[in-house]
C-alpha cells in the first residue's frame, strides 16, 4: 500500500521512525465525533483534542477556563471517530502544574477513561521531573515549547517567541531536556524558522511546528483555522484550505429562505399515510 493509502494505526514508535524516514508528519486538532471521523479518514497522522477547543468550539477568549470533565468530554468523543491517527490529549490549565503526583492522575484519566494514545504537556525545563513520572507510568508525553498558551497572561499576548540568542539558547535547550525526560515528540510554536531548524536538528524525536517555518519534522494546525471556520481571529500562519463559515452561512440562509418560502418539505421529503387512513 502507498504511504497515503496506509490504514495501519499510528503509534509512538512509528512517529520516531518517521523522523529518522524523513517522512513529514501531519496534524490537526478535533473537539467532537464529526470532525475526528473525517480528519483521520483523510489520512491525518496525529489528532490533537487541543485545548484550543475551549476558545474555537466553547467561545472563551484564552485556553485557561477548559476542566478536566471538559477536556475529557471532548478526547472520547474523538476516541469513537479515530481509528487509524495518533490520538493526543492535551492536558488543560493546571491539570499537570500543580504537582508531580496530580499530572500523572490527571494523565491516568486520558488513558483509562477516553483512551488517549498520549498527552500533550506546555512547558520546557520546569515540566521534566513531571515528563518522566508520566512516560515511567507507560504514557507518551508531547512537548510544547515557544508560544504555550497555558502561560498567556504571564507573556501578554500572542507574539513571537524565542527572538533573542538567550530565550533560543533556553528553548533549545528546554527541549533537549524533555527528550531526555522521555518526551516522543515537542510542538514549537510561534517562534523564528531558524531556532526551530536548529532544533530540529538537534533533536532525535520529532519536532511538529505552528508557526515555526518549514524545517520542522511535522506541521499542525487548529483545524478551525484550516477550514475557514473560525472567524474572531485569522493567525497569519494558518493556511486556510476552505472557507466553511461562508459556505455553511450561505447553506443556513438558502434553509431560510426555503422554508419561508414553503419550498421546504417538499413532496419527497414527507411521508404521506394511505389516503383512506382518515
Ligand atoms: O490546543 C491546541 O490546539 C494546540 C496546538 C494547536 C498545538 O496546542
Amino acid at each position: 500500500m502507498s504511504k497515503t493509502g496506509d490504514l495501519k494505526s499510528l503509534t509512538v514508535p512509528r512517529v520516531l521512525e518517521k523522523k529518522r524516514n524523513g517522512e513529514k508528519i501531519a496534524a490537526l486538532t478535533a473537539y467532537d465525533y464529526t470532525f475526528a471521523c473525517l480528519l483521520d479518514q483523510a489520512g491525518m497522522d496525529i489528532i490533537l483534542v487541543g485545548d484550543s477547543g475551549a476558545m474555537v468550539f466553547a467561545g472563551h477568549d484564552t485556553t485557561l477556563p477548559l476542566t478536566m470533565s471538559e477536556a475529557l468530554y471532548h478526547c472520547k468523543a474523538v476516541r469513537r471517530g479515530v481509528k487509524h491517527a495518533l490520538l493526543v490529549a492535551d492536558m488543560p490549565f493546571m491539570s499537570f502544574q500543580v504537582s508531580v503526583e496530580q499530572a500523572v492522575k490527571n494523565a491516568g484519566r486520558f488513558f483509562k477513561q477516553a483512551g488517549a494514545d498520549a498527552v500533550k504537556i506546555e512547558g520546557g525545563d520546569n515540566m521534566t521531573s513531571t515528563v518522566r513520572k508520566i512516560v515511567d507510568a507507560g504514557m507518551p508525553v508531547m512537548g510544547h515549547l515557544g508560544l504555550t498558551p497555558q502561560s498567556i497572561r504571564r507573556f501578554g499576548g500572542y507574539g513571537l517567541q524565542a527572538k533573542t540568542k538567550e530565550s533560543a539558547e533556553k528553548l533549545l535547550n528546554d527541549a533537549l531536556k524533555l527528550q531526555e525526560a522521555g518526551a516522543f515528540s515537542i510542538v514549537l510554536e510561534k517562534i523564528p524558522v531558524d531556532v526551530a531548524r536548529i532544533v530540529t536538528e538537534k533533536l532525535s524525536i520529532p519536532t511538529i511546528g505552528i508557526g515555526a517555518g518549514p524545517f520542522c519534522d511535522g506541521q499542525i494546525l487548529v483545524t478551525h483555522d484550516v477550514l475557514g471556520l473560525y472567524e474572531k481571529f485569522r493567525p497569519v500562519f494558518a493556511r486556510r484550505y476552505a472557507d466553511l463559515a461562508v459556505d455553511i452561512k450561505n447553506a443556513c440562509q438558502s434553509y431560510i429562505r426555503d422554508v419561508k418560502s414553503a419550498d421546504f418539505p417538499n413532496k419527497k421529503e414527507s411521508f404521506y399515510s394511505d389516503p383512506n387512513l382518515l
